[in-house]
């Protein structure tokens, strides 16, 4: 079995009708988007708002009714996957250039449900490139004082273009190999003119984290 289906199939269990839904990017979140459209295909009532333009096409194709975040004023459970999962469920998201969107879902959330592979639980978080949405205006300057935070920095690239995240902005992926101090990092980037956001999730308010593995097991880390 797909270890991110299974996941991604527990996950969807926790929704309920008349709920405000988050929908999360990535492959993973693919597989939660189509079983939400099957469920609402059975008769689940809810709302949803997407964390991408790719998502929100799909929830689109499954028949999940959208909502215009005018017309809400809160998420009752998001569901995302993410690139590592740490012992205090500290994550790296934005592998699939949609940090941004996504956090402010999961900070705005209820309830957060990340869906990941048993490949995504780390001890240390970094092996993972941390992914930073920054202001395209002088890029270059951001570049370099991510060089000196020795984030061994890379801009996103898309074939042979720029990456253009669903806000206007960049990605730069940081290398930073072991990430053991993950909050002063979050911190010192922060404090960067021209970074957004960071990939760095960390205390996101109620998070829950559920394992798939091949076999059909799931083990639910957190509340
Ligand atoms: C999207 O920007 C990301 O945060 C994804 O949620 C994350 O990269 C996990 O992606 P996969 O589910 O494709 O592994």
């Amino acid at each position: 079995m797909d270890p991110k289906a299974v996941a991604a199939e527990k996950a969807v269990e926790y929704i309920e009708n008349g709920m405000v839904v988050g929908l999360g990017t990535g492959s993973t979140s693919y597989h939660a988007i189509r079983k939400i459209g099957e469920r609402v295909s059975q008769g689940l009532r809810i709302r949803a708002v997407a964390s991408s333009a790719k998502s929100e096409q799909l929830a689109r194709e499954c028949r999940i009714p959208l909502a215009a975040f005018t017309a809400i004023d809160h998420i009752d459970i998001t569901i995302d996957g993410a690139d590592e999962v740490d012992r205090q469920l500290n994550l790296i998201k934005g592998g699939g250039g949609a940090l941004l969107r996504e956090k402010i879902l999961a900070y705005n959330s209820k309830q957060t449900i990340i869906i990941v592979d048993d490949s995504k639980l780390v001890d240390t978080l970094g092996k993972f490139p941390l992914p930073i949405e920054v202001t395209p205006f002088a890029v270059e300057l951001t570049l370099a004082q991510l060089e000196r935070l020795k984030g061994n920095p890379y801009i996103r690239m898309a074939q042979s273009e720029r990456f253009v995240t669903d806000n206007g902005n960049l990605i730069i992926d940081c290398h930073f190999d072991a990430i053991r101090a993950p909050e002063e990092l979050n911190t010192k980037l922060h404090l960067i003119p021209g970074v957004i956001e960071t990939g760095l999730f960390l205390h996101t308010p109620f998070t829950r984290v559920i394992a798939g593995y091949a076999d059909g097991a799931t083990q639910i880390l957190g509340a």
